[in-house]
């Protein structure tokens, strides 16, 4: 079968007819069309190569074989829904809890991310007969409607955004540019009586509160590293209150980190959450999610009387997938590779920041790392532009990355596991070279990068994905969209 079906004019004029407007794209002046992919690489339609730095779905590498073997084969023989017995589904979920915590063993299939928090939502609430939700500024937990609610990163973007009146927003936890900083004595203890408020000034309203959920590393919100024993203390806090811990772990779970296979075991064996949601890498691109939680929440949800039934959660085929996905993490000890290859990566970003001065800051962990841009490293002011340029030049040297956070000036690495210290060398030298022509542009120095936001000689930019314009010292070569409002505070942006 021909790869493509139509050339790419034609595709994007019934993209543009048929496919709903607020479906953003990547890179939208000059779109890439993807046919095919394998490992960390993409190729388009010329069969010209990408290397991948962002898609951390194909979490085992893309399309790898015996991923698509295993749903083949399975799809060969059976699907259907888990109101059948099924072998794949219970040994699925004798895996998974393999990998956690004792506590933490039983299971809810579902079929993404936001169902998956969706069900955790429904099951917080359930067990502690309270309705209040605390949330961290620019979390994303989903695209439902109980997760626009209890998402920042979303709901700011809405001009008339009301605030559910059950959902409270606690500082993000980031020594970086937050409100307690890396020369805090004690940020972890700072944030987490910052939640402390927020559950008293919700009771003296009334309210209770159900469940604090936190993403174990924040992604879209900027690939924020909480300190640790930050969770224990928030923890402690909000089963004070009755309410559970719900660790989303959509973006950063099944050996991202390096370390550990769960995001939020960074924080030490002391601390167990009540509720853990998986998604986007658990079938590297096949659509499937899960909820863990104790005995006592599954329990309780029983309780209200109201059966769970979910057309295609659990269903064999995408637990025969699963279970290829862990295998093939043990087999090619893709963890380890998250390790050593994440700590490689790290230390050649951590020496672009000695030489280059919009680089603010380093942070991550395993395959899981981000690189903030700032235009003065005293004032933290954001290099959104800058970001924005660096996103656009790579993609021209066939390297995907992308750049978020509230600012979108963080550039976010967070490849399949199987990126090699070659990919890191090559996306890095490419960096490197971009940002070497960015600051000479800008006539910035290590020295006097303090002064660099006020330079006059600014060039414009196009605009970016979603239609906002920037300025950094580059003029960009793949066309410019004039009349377009400049934006360098909050922005709208596309998600991976
Ligand atoms: C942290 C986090 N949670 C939940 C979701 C929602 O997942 P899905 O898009 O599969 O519904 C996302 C999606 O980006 C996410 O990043």
């Amino acid at each position: 079968m021909s790869a493509e079906r139509f050339d790419k004019k034609r595709t994007i004029e019934l993209r543009k007819r048929h496919i709903g407007p607020s479906c953003k794209i990547h890179f939208s002046h000059d779109p890439i069309k993807i046919v095919q992919a394998k490992g960390q690489y993409m190729y388009d339609e010329k069969g010209q190569q990408y290397l991948d730095c962002i898609n951390n779905v194909a979490h085992v590498g893309h399309c790898h074989p015996d991923v698509v073997k295993a749903g083949a084969q399975q799809m060969e023989l059976l699907n259907t829904n888990s109101r059948f017995l099924h072998d794949n589904l219970v040994l699925y979920a004798q895996r998974l809890q393999a990998t956690l915590p004792d506590k933490l063993f039983v299971c809810y299939f579902v079929n993404s991310g936001s169902e998956a928090n969706d069900l955790a939502l429904r099951l917080a609430r359930q067990y502690t007969g309270h309705k209040d939700i605390i949330t961290l500024e620019n979390a994303y937990h989903g695209h439902v409607s109980s997760l626009i609610d209890i998402s920042p990163y979303k709901f700011h973007q809405l001009s008339d955004a009301e605030q559910n009146q059950f959902v409270h927003v606690a500082q993000s936890p980031d020594v970086y540019r937050g409100k307690y900083r890396a020369d805090h004595p004690d940020p972890a203890t700072a944030y987490a009586e910052e939640v402390k408020d927020i559950i008293q000034r919700a009771h003296e309203k009334g309210g209770k509160i159900a469940a604090f959920i936190a993403e174990s590393l924040q992604s879209c919100g900027g690939q924020v590293i909480p300190p640790a024993g930050y969770f224990q203390q928030v923890a402690e806090h909000v089963r004070k209150a009755g309410g559970v811990f719900i660790a989303d772990e959509v973006q950063v779970g099944f050996g991202r980190v390096g370390t550990h296979f769960w995001a939020f075991q960074l924080q030490g064996e002391d601390f167990v959450p009540d509720i853990v949601t998986m998604g986007k890498p658990i079938g590297n691109g096949h659509p499937m999610s899960c909820v863990v939680t104790t005995k006592e929440v599954a329990e309780a949800f029983m309780l209200s009387g109201m059966e769970y039934f979910n057309t295609f959660g659990g269903n064999p085929v995408s637990c025969a997938i699963g279970l290829a996905v862990l295998d093939v993490i043990v087999k090619e000890d893709l963890q380890g590779n998250a390790l050593r290859v994440g700590r490689y990566l790290t230390n050649l970003l951590e020496k672009q920041k000695e030489k280059h001065p919009l680089v603010g800051d380093i942070r991550g962990r395993g395959l899981f790392i981000g690189l903030e841009l700032v235009k003065d490293r005293l004032k933290l002011t954001p290099a959104t532009a800058e970001a924005q340029e660096v996103i656009y030049k790579l993609k021209e040297e066939h390297i995907l990355l992308s750049a978020d956070g509230p600012h979108r000036n963080v550039l976010k690495f967070k490849p399949p596991l199987c990126f090699t210290t070659e990919d890191a060398d090559l996306a890095v030298e490419k960096i490197d070279h971009i940002l070497t022509e960015l600051e000479e542009a800008l006539g910035l120095k290590l020295h006097n990068a303090v002064n660099a936001e006020n330079d006059s000689s600014k060039r414009k930019l196009p605009s970016d994905e979603n239609g906002h314009q920037y300025h950094s010292g580059l003029v960009h070569n793949t066309g410019s969209s004039p009349g377009v409002p400049q934006q360098t505070k909050k922005t709208k942006r596309i998600k991976i």
